[in-house]
């Protein structure tokens, strides 16, 4: 069985990644530690850098790509081994990124001034493309439980159906910022509900892939009947295998009544053809990349369990919550009493450190930051030290 090593700390700046080069326009400085973008800085899974070298290096002719059915095949046997989602080669196509297929399901499916149903705190181009477009953003904000982890609040949910008629609802299945994986249950209750008041399910399932401490993925579309019947499913070999950069994402939908005009005007306004890159890394990662992402998943348990330990043993004012699913960590910071402003200079100025403001995910976010853990155990360690330093020297 090959190691891959993961503590490996790889320089990324001045490869025209996001992640460094939006420091200063963001964060005023750029001699912060990054670790807010979603993406991870570890190198990618051997098999899909070997299969992209294959394809660039040894046939050098880049002409437009129509993919050939083991690309497919890929894709529908990683979903039924891993998630146990089964679904068929008529019920999927390709979207150059989850937030590109977001945008499209929006502007296929509902009109200005349509209500979208969001569950804030929760991944903020949601209610950006939303705001863009016109749409009526719906709060069904999420409630934190006795234990400090969160829950739906499907009271509230059937209130909004049955009162402001919304068109669409975003379910973030694993739920970004907090790493929420919902259970049957719950999202067997949003599928009953949406398909009595006739609300169409956006699930997106980017996250699902990086399941963590035995939790597992359910896929929405799994859950019933009702969910088959409602659910629009994005997911992406992108934040599972690190490769975001390459926007390969796909979209499944069971119900045919839905699946055939979507997908049709997808194809007719040429929004769903893949890129050769990620055609070829997707494949690879689908097919080659399980001990891979294992033993990836296994090192975020462990950066998640330092990041706890280091908070209850030296900044007992930060409270890391354990997430369920994703490279993100979710701290609640605030025991530590500090406004918004005050905050954000404690970690910037401060720790010069850059994490997501919880703020940007929503009004509940205040008070929160989002830290992205999908890094070299080392810079995290680093991290650390800076906060309970600046901590300290307030
Ligand atoms: C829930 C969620 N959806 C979508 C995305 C972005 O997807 P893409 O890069 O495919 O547009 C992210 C990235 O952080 C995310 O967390």
């Amino acid at each position: 069985m090959e190691h891959y090593d993961f503590s490996k700390v790889v320089d990324r700046r001045g490869t025209s990644t996001y992640k460094y080069g939006a420091l200063e326009q963001v964060f005023g400085r750029d001699d912060v530690l990054p670790l807010w973008v979603a993406d991870m800085d570890f190198e990618v899974c051997p098999a899909i850098t070997q299969a992209i070298a294959r394809r660039i290096c040894d046939h050098p002719v880049y002409g437009y790509t129509m993919p050939p059915e083991s690309f497919w095949q890929a894709i529908i046997d990683w979903q039924r081994e891993r998630n146990n989602f089964c679904f068929t080669r008529d019920d999927v196509c390709f979207v150059g990124g989850i937030v590109y297929g977001f945008a499209l399901v929006v502007n296929h499916f509902t009109r200005p001034g349509d209500k979208v149903v969001i569950q804030q705190p929760v991944y903020h181009p949601f209610n950006n493309i939303l705001q863009a477009g016109g749409r009526q953003v719906v709060n069904n904000a999420l409630r934190r439980t006795p234990d400090g982890f969160y829950r739906m609040d499907l009271e509230d949910l059937e209130r909004i159906f049955a009162q402001q008629h919304p068109r669409l609802m975003v379910v973030c299945n694993p739920h970004n910022p907090i790493g929420i994986a919902w259970d049957a249950d719950t999202l067997r209750e949003v599928a009953r509900l949406a398909r009595q008041y006739g609300v169409l399910l956006f699930s997106d399932e980017i996250h699902g892939d990086l399941m963590l401490f035995g939790h597992r993925h359910t896929p929405l579309a799994t859950v019933s009947d009702d969910a088959a019947a409602m659910t629009i499913t994005m997911g992406a070999p992108s934040k599972t295998f690190n490769i975001a950069g390459l926007k390969s994402s796909w979209c499944v939908v069971l119900n045919p009544e839905l699946r055939q005009p979507f997908f049709q005007w997808m194809e007719q306004n040429e929004l769903s053809s893949p890129h050769l890159v990620a055609l070829v890394a997707t494949e690879a990662a689908y097919r080659h990349g399980h001990e891979w992402l294992d033993q990836c998943l296994c090192y975020i348990e462990g950066n998640i369990t330092m990041v706890e330990n280091y908070c209850s043993e030296h900044i007992p004012g930060v409270r890391a919550i354990r997430p369920q699913a994703s490279f993100l960590q979710w701290l609640d910071c605030t025991a530590l009493g500090l406004s918004h402003d005050q905050l954000i200079d404690l970690f910037v100025d401060k720790a010069q450190l850059a994490l997501n403001d919880g703020a940007m995910f929503g009004p509940a976010g205040s008070g929160f930051m989002r830290l992205n853990v999908g890094t070299a155990r080392p810079i995290l360690e680093q991290a650390m030290s800076r906060l309970a330093q600046a901590l300290r020297q307030d």
